[in-house]
């Protein structure tokens, strides 16, 4: 995993929000914008300091299959009557396990969550049982329950934009370990637009040159003699 850059105010508006008494974030935004990444960096810190972290991620193939992402936390040989009756034990259940510690609830792409798995994210925002955690893909239709966390449930709405040319050029170059070629860089920040996916998958292409921006390493340094290449449009 690339180290995380560029998102200082993003991670100091979350604690703040949290701080302040926000049920949870909702990081939304365009697909390789970098909210898994962001998310992953909000629990890790929350469980370095003591939280018990639950991370689920719903799919298109778990939005069928009611309590699809939390599926895992059904206690073996319990049988709820209801929906809601899954709901309070996978509840229950989440509290035995954390005991004393603060509960944080991550979900990725809450926008593919299943209706039951939904409102267990509401209730666990409503009632304070824990921090909620979740990204949404930007433009994509979420169920009611996600939509009420921040509607209604009190947490915070992160709109995710994408890094800044100079934040995009020196996570590149972290992952390099080198500086880039000046064309190098213009190249991979022009057709990368920020966005930290596109510009991960232009670097990966460095043994393609002709298919790609000038991301070639040798050493810790960018070798710009053997593998001169060039942006393709
Ligand atoms: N700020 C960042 N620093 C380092 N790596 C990042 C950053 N943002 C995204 N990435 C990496 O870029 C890729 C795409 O990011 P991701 O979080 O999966 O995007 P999204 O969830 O918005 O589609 C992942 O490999 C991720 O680890
Ligand atoms: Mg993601």
């Amino acid at each position: 995993m690339w180290p995380l850059i560029g998102r200082d105010r993003e991670l100091a508006r979350i604690r703040e929000v949290l701080a302040a008494g926000a049920s949870g974030a909702v990081i939304g935004g365009a697909v390789g914008v970098g909210k898994t990444r962001l998310a992953r960096q909000v629990l890790d810190d929350a469980a370095s300091a003591g939280a018990f972290v639950v991370q689920a991620r719903a799919t298109r193939s778990s939005v069928g299959i009611p309590l699809g992402a939390f599926g895992a936390y059904v206690p073996a040989g319990v049988q709820p009557a209801s929906d809601a009756g899954y709901v309070q034990a996978v509840i229950a259940a989440l509290r035995e396990q954390a005991g004393d510690r603060e509960i944080m609830l991550g979900v990725d792409d809450a926008q593919l969550l299943d209706p039951v798995s939904a409102t267990l994210l509401l209730h666990v925002a409503e009632h304070a049982i824990g921090s909620v955690i979740a990204t949404i893909r930007a433009g994509e239709r979420c169920p009611d329950a996600v939509t009420e966390l921040w509607k209604d449930a009190g947490c915070a709405l992160l709109e995710l934009q994408v890094l800044a040319d100079a934040q995009l050029v020196e996570l590149i170059e972290t992952v390099l370990g080198g500086p880039l070629q000046h064309d190098a860089r213009r190249c991979i920040v022009k057709r990368s637009h920020g966005n930290v996916l596109y510009a991960q998958q232009l670097v990966a292409q460095r043994s393609r040159p002709t298919r790609s921006c000038a991301a070639t390493v040798s050493g810790n340094s960018l070798d710009s003699r053997r593998r001169a290449t060039r942006c393709a449009n």
